[in-house]
């Protein structure tokens, strides 16, 4: 069977949404657990506005505090230009940048249009010095604009790799997608590229997200990103639940054959870790 690889994004996707602020030697005591697990890259970073999330104003603390290993890859977030010089600054050695695929929660989560949100990607694709990854949000569902059209998903998929990004990720950021829906999504998006260069980003409020990455490896894809301990959500999108646990996905690629390369036992450690400083 076919090696899949676990994007861990729980440094940052896990823990934005937390209200108490978690200290920053916790985040990086975290890191460097992760760090030993076997994944090749860690979203650790947010390079956005503390007035918008604040949890993530320590970004190039963090980033300036961890213990890099050898081969792993630690990724930060950019909307924007102010952003890129951040994870520049803070020697990130990939930086995300994030569209939607629907109005309303581009409009709640960068207060831009779809296309204003892209326009401010351009000076980032030009000016970055490392690999830039795409997201693209509610590729099933937005919380406020309902069920999102397949080709709406597709439409910006082929822009961020038009722009230059070496890979994108499909965001179900609040976590009710049904496998049907990812299926006619995956139909849709893999019109426009290679199936090897995409990643399934999966929060899991409704339980599918195990179903919804079955769906995506018969599509082919072969990255799934996932956070220790399931922890996560996005302040931007009420009622969105943590991304699917690294746990649960890591159990079920392995039990499926698929090899991961992942520790498992590190990877509980680390987290129980996580749900240790969550409190
Ligand atoms: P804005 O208010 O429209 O723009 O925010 P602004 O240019 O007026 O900036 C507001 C303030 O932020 C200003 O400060 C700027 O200087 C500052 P003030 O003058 O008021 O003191 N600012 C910045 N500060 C630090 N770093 C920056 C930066 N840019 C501006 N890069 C903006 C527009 C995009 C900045 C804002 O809407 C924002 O930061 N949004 C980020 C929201 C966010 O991080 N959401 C979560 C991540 S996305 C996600 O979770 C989904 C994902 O997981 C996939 C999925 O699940 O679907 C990726
Ligand atoms: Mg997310």
């Amino acid at each position: 069977m076919s090696a899949v690889e676990i994007f861990e994004v729980g440094p940052r996707d896990g823990l934005q949404n937390e209200k108490a602020q978690i200290a920053t030697a916790d985040k990086i005591a975290l890191v460097d657990m992760l760090s030993t697990a076997g994944f090749k890259r860690i979203e650790v970073a947010s390079f956005v506005s503390p007035k918008w999330v604040p949890q993530m104003a320590d970004s190039a603390e963090v980033l300036h505090g961890i213990t890099r290993a050898d081969g792993v890859s630690y990724a930060a977030l950019t909307p924007n230009m102010r952003g890129l010089e951040g994870a520049i600054a803070a020697k990130a050695d990939e930086v995300a940048v994030f569209a939607s695929a629907s109005e309303g929660f581009s409009k709640a989560n960068v207060n831009a249009t779809i296309e204003e949100s892209i326009a401010r990607f351009i000076p980032i694709m030009e000016a970055a010095p490392m690999p830039v990854r795409g997201y693209v949000s509610c590729v099933a569902e937005c919380p406020y604009d309902g069920p999102t059209d397949p080709a709406d998903v597709a439409r910006v998929v082929a822009r961020l790799f038009k722009l230059g990004c070496y890979e994108v990720s499909l965001g179900d950021t609040i976590g009710r997608a049904t496998p049907e829906q990812i299926d006619a999504m995956l139909t849709a998006v893999t019109q426009v590229c290679a199936a090897d260069k995409l990643a399934g980003h999966f929060h899991d409020t409704a339980g599918r997200a195990l179903l919804n990455i079955d769906v995506a490896l018969s599509h082919g894809v072969r990255v799934f990103d996932a956070a220790v301990a399931g922890l996560g959500g996005c302040p931007y999108a009420p009622g969105a639940a943590g991304n699917v646990a690294t746990e649960a996905v890591l159990a079920h690629l392995e039990s499926a054959g698929h090899p991961t390369g992942l520790d498992a036992d590190i990877v509980a450690r680390a987290g129980r870790m996580a749900q240790a400083m969550r409190g």
